[in-house]
């Protein structure tokens, strides 16, 4: 329905615009159709003269002949209107729609024909930016921090009670004071992993928009990343497997952001991978049916508990997990994959993920080939 609206009110502005036959005479509005934001012209008596297809999509009702008061009644901006006829001022409003949908928006009120214009004549612009999008990423960025105090107070509180006690009832137990030691050091690590993952977040961020440029060898880093996980694996009963390709394979990437990749992913296949199970790391070539670039397939692959399949497209988002108390019992805080995906965006790569709940998962990370 609001589309007919939509496509009508663009109609109605191209049938009334005479612009590019009258000579230069209404060249301006050719110039306010060009802005990136939305613009309203009006005449000095508040009627609306032209405005830019953007307009449309924040206010499809919006029509060129008629009153100001059809875009939109906010107080606070017809009274600018008002002012600056009267004072040739700028002005800046605040307008909070309700309808179709909420929306903050800023508008710039602005005289721009100051010589007693005629009606018809363009007198007043009025320039709108909506705030929406602006609001909802400050909105990410005080989640952003809300969670991670959250989680750094978390492993400090028991730091504080473990100590407490350690002052207190435990004082002169020796048993006692050798396994709140050792409690107070799991949590100490917890909290420098964190602060490890949050600076290796901040570290890929900034070089978002850097393409890497050194050409590397996956298989050779790999193995040593395989290796620096073993014990881990042995840990949790679970067997690792490399399987390769013949010869190297070399991608253009950052070394060290292509292992914390590989390191992650792995990490995740033991850490929610089967006792006894097996976590897999293989490397294949594919060439994209599209384009005919050649292509690294990274694949990790385990027999674990797998995801379902409304959680999948979240993986990637900050401190997003499954099961928190499955996830921070292992001592997982939701950033690995986060990190993962801003890697793969950083290298124009691609992530892919499968899984099955009960059967296992794979990763696989997907990187031009050199
Ligand atoms: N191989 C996997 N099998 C099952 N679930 C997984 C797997 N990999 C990731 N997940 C789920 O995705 C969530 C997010 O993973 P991510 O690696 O980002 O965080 P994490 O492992 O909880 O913590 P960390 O920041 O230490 O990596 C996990 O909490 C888990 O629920
Ligand atoms: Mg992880």
């Amino acid at each position: 329905m609001q589309t007919g609206l939509e496509s009508s009110a663009v109609a109605d502005s191209a049938i009334v615009d005479p612009s590019v036959e009258d000579n230069g005479e209404t060249q301006w509005n050719v110039i306010v159709d060009a802005m990136s934001d939305p613009a309203v012209v009006l005449d000095d008596t508040g009627i609306v003269v032209h405005h830019n297809p953007q307009v449309v999509d924040l206010y499809p009702r919006v029509r060129i002949g008629s009153p100001v008061t059809m875009l939109s009644r906010e107080p606070d901006l017809l009274s600018a209107i008002d002012s600056v006829r009267e004072t040739n001022e700028r002005f800046t409003v605040q307008l909070h729609d309700r309808v179709p949908v909420t929306r903050r928006m800023s508008a710039i009120v602005t005289r721009i024909n100051v010589e007693d214009p005629p009606p018809g004549a363009p007198a007043i612009l009025i320039m709108l930016r909506d705030l929406t999008d602006q609001e909802q990423y400050a909105q990410m960025r005080t989640d952003f921090i809300a969670h991670a105090s959250h989680e750094l107070r978390t492993p400090l509180a028991s730091l504080k009670l473990i100590a407490e006690t350690l002052q207190g009832p435990a004082r002169e137990d020796p048993e006692k004071r050798e396994r709140f030691l050792s409690m107070m050091l799991v949590q100490a690590t917890r909290m420098s992993q964190l602060i490890d993952d949050l600076l290796s977040l901040s570290r890929v961020e900034m070089k978002a928009h850097l393409l890497p440029t050194d050409i590397l060898e996956v298989s050779e880093l790999a193995e040593t990343v395989m290796q620096s996980l073993e014990p881990l694996a042995e840990a949790q009963n679970i067997a690792l497997k490399f399987e390769n390709i013949e010869g190297p394979v070399n991608v253009r990437g950052d070394r060290e952001e292509i292992a914390q990749v590989i390191q992650n992913l792995v990490h995740n296949a033991i850490r929610y991978g089967k006792n006894n199970g097996n976590a897999k790391l293989s490397i294949t070539r594919q060439q994209d049916p599209s384009t005919g670039q050649k292509q690294v397939r990274i694949a990790v692959i385990d027999d674990g508990i797998g995801i379902a399949a409304e959680h999948i497209p979240r993986l990637t988002e900050r401190f997003y997990r499954v099961s928190a108390v499955d996830s921070r019992a292992t001592g997982g805080t939701g950033l690995g994959l986060a990190i993962v995906k801003h890697i793969i965006t950083r290298h124009r790569g691609e992530i892919e993920v499968t899984s099955e709940v009960g059967k296992g998962s794979m990763f696989t990370a997907i990187l031009d080939s050199m």
